[in-house]
């Protein structure tokens, strides 16, 4: 069957207004000449990088970031221009792409950075240095500061090295009322004093999107957001508390309208079965789009404006909808299973929370073949 559908199988309509709008927002949040970086890797959480990017520079953002080379090489390839931040664990082929893209890397051990000049020495560029501590992540960085000032002096004495900033990362700045933030941020705050003192003219950076929001004494010269750029709120309530306007809406449509009778089941497993005569319709979009597995029997698609339960198992290609006994729901009717439609809405929060994780796995895991709708 053939029809004009006023929608995709799996769709994902992308507002870019909104991605501007909100890094407007984050910016306006800026205190002390604080710039904002807008954090655009794993394909902008999964709404398309290069144009997020671009709308989150029209609101203002003075920087991006990424977390790998091939990230902030396909922005250059796009055309996209200012500082670029690659914030991951770089080898050295990889710390090459990250030079040959003109941006910045992240350093913590001087043997490292030796490399990195020689690179850069080849290309007769300095190359531009971040030196991360670890301030209580335990992640990335050095969690010694001694070594941290170690290698920013190494950064800013070689001749092939421009040192440009200090950074460290939250561990808990989604948790108010939590002790490490606090902590993490008086042995930041520590550093950068003397780290200032040592290099004038370095830039410090530390917080995420909830430490934007959370805390203005995070600031520092500029904040690295992700999550709440793309209206996703970082402490995983409602985005429209903090001002922020979710980005995405997930869309499929009514493929097929079948009707029940009591027993008959939807999907693999028979793990829904009705138990009474009701209408069924069937979404073309599964876990290959990323509609994940563990939504069966438990998530809702809008469908004329109404919130309507999936039933059964999720399948690769396919979801089940309960229509109800009656139903004026048709074939081609557009399904939104993330965002709004009439008077309902269902925020990846939600989803989130019924699958147990947070709202930024919802929508990074969002598979390349649901195509992105700029809008
Ligand atoms: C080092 C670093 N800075 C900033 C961010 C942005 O964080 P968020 O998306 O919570 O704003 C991330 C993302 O995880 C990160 O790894």
């Amino acid at each position: 069957m053939v029809l004009t559908q006023p929608a995709e199988r799996a769709l994902a309509r992308v507002n870019l207004g909104a991605v501007e709008r909100n890094s407007a927002r984050l910016r306006a949040e800026l205190t002390g000449g604080s710039e904002l970086c807008a954090v655009v890797k794993a394909e902008g959480y999964g709404h398309g990088a290069v144009e997020c990017a671009r709308a989150a520079q029209a609101g203002g953002a003075a920087w991006l970031a990424t977390a790998t080379a091939a990230e902030a090489a396909e922005l250059r390839a796009h055309g996209l221009v200012g500082p670029i931040l690659v914030q991951g664990a770089l080898t050295l082929d990889e710390a090459e792409s990250a030079l040959d893209a003109e941006a910045d890397v992240v350093a913590w051990r001087e043997e490292f950075l030796r490399r990195v000049a020689e690179l850069a020495a080849r290309r007769g560029r300095p190359a531009r240095v971040h030196v991360k501590l670890d301030t209580g992540m335990g992640r990335l960085g050095t969690a010694d500061a001694a070594e941290a000032h170690r290698v920013a002096d190494m950064a800013a004495a070689d001749a092939d090295l421009e040192l440009v900033g200090v950074m460290t990362h939250f561990a808990t700045a989604d948790e108010p009322g939590d002790e490490h933030f606090p902590l993490q941020l008086e042995r930041f705050t520590a550093f950068v004093g003397d780290a200032r003192e040592r290099h004038p003219g370095v830039i410090a950076h530390a917080a995420n999107s909830a430490a934007t929001l959370r805390e203005p004494a995070a600031h520092f010269d500029l904040v690295r957001c992700g999550v709440a750029l793309y209206g996703l709120d970082p402490f995983q309530g409602d985005p429209a508390e903090r001002d922020l306007e979710p980005a995405l809406t997930l869309e499929s449509y009514v493929g097929a309208v079948k009707r029940f009778e009591p027993g008959q089941s939807a999907g693999y497993g028979r793990t829904w079965r009705a138990d009474a005569p009701t209408w069924v319709g069937v979404l073309p979009i599964g876990y290959g789009d990323g509609w994940r597995r563990a939504l069966s029997n438990n998530a809702e698609a809008l469908i004329g404006g109404a919130r309507r339960p999936l039933v059964g198992t999720v399948s690769m290609d396919n979801v089940a909808v309960d229509l109800g006994r009656e139903t004026d729901v048709a074939v081609g009717d557009r399904a939104v299973l993330v965002g709004a439609q009439g008077d309902e809405r269902i925020l990846c929060e939600e989803v989130a929370r019924r699958l147990g994780t947070i709202n930024y796995e919802v929508t990074c895991g969002l598979a390349p073949r649901v195509r992105r709708r700029y809008e």
